[in-house]
């Protein structure tokens, strides 16, 4: 990020104010360990161009560095979780772009320290592939996906949660963001209706979180996390 402001326009319309550096470490320190934590989730609903999110990813990149350097297929493990548990909605379309160019260029530094001379190409399309899906155009007012313009669609918000199962398997499963947002930790037992109007007997106990969540609208087969982006 350049600088905390791009212009006037940008700030009048859309409240653009980029946090710096320094206030962003202050901020994420408050929850250090989650930060250093490779597979905690993080969402941040107007992540412009990525101050937050890539001061996690640095943070999370540092502990798989210390963990996993001296072997590679363990780094692009590791390095993969990281990646996938982070989040981000935006409506500004060249803020989503620079904020996945900005996580991607810091995964493949990264990388390329640790691979040398040999970095496997199925690890960068399988980096950007989850950027991809996890760095979304979307209104985090109104939950819905928008087009390059920042309109809305139709479409609600779908992410994606990337697990690992076994060895290097990963399962992927899509939910809606604002079925997600239905259900939390704090809700005292299976409500009857989400206010979207979910019926009760398509929600289910997260054993990770031990809180509520809708079921997947789509779950798909596991596989390599090298080869997420192959599979229907
Ligand atoms: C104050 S800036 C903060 C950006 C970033 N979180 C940071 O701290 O550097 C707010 C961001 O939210 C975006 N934004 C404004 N309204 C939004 C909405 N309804 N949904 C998603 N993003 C929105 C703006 O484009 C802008 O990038």
């Amino acid at each position: 990020m350049a600088g905390q402001v791009k212009s006037r326009k940008r700030v009048q319309e859309h409240g653009e104010v980029f946090t710096n550096e320094r206030e962003v470490n202050a901020m994420l320190d408050m929850v250090k360990q989650e930060t250093e934590r490779i597979d905690s989730r993080f969402l941040e609903p107007a992540c412009g161009d990525g101050n937050f999110l890539v001061e996690v990813l640095r943070r999370k990149l540092d502990v798989v560095d210390k963990r996993y350097r001296k072997s590679q297929h363990e780094w692009e493990k590791y390095a993969f979780v990281a990646i996938g548990s982070i989040y981000g909605v935006e409506l500004l379309h060249d803020n989503v772009e620079a904020c996945r160019s900005r996580l991607y260029d810091m995964v493949e530094e990264r990388y390329r320290r640790v691979a040398e001379e040999s970095p496997n190409p199925a690890f960068f399309g399988a980096a950007r592939f989850v950027l991809g899906r996890n760095i979304l155009d979307g209104n985090a007012l109104s939950l819905k996906a928008v087009d390059e313009y920042g309109n809305d669609t139709d479409e609600p918000i779908i992410f994606s949660e990337w697990s690992i199962v076994m060895g290097d398997k990963v399962k992927r499963r899509d939910f809606r963001l604002d079925e997600m947002l239905e259900g939390s930790a704090d809700e005292p037992q299976i409500p009857l209706f989400g206010s979207n109007g979910t019926p009760a007997s398509e929600w289910e106990l997260d054993q990770e979180t031990g809180s509520l969540i809708p079921k997947p609208i789509r779950e798909y087969t596991p596989t390599s996390f090298y080869e997420v982006m192959n599979v229907e």
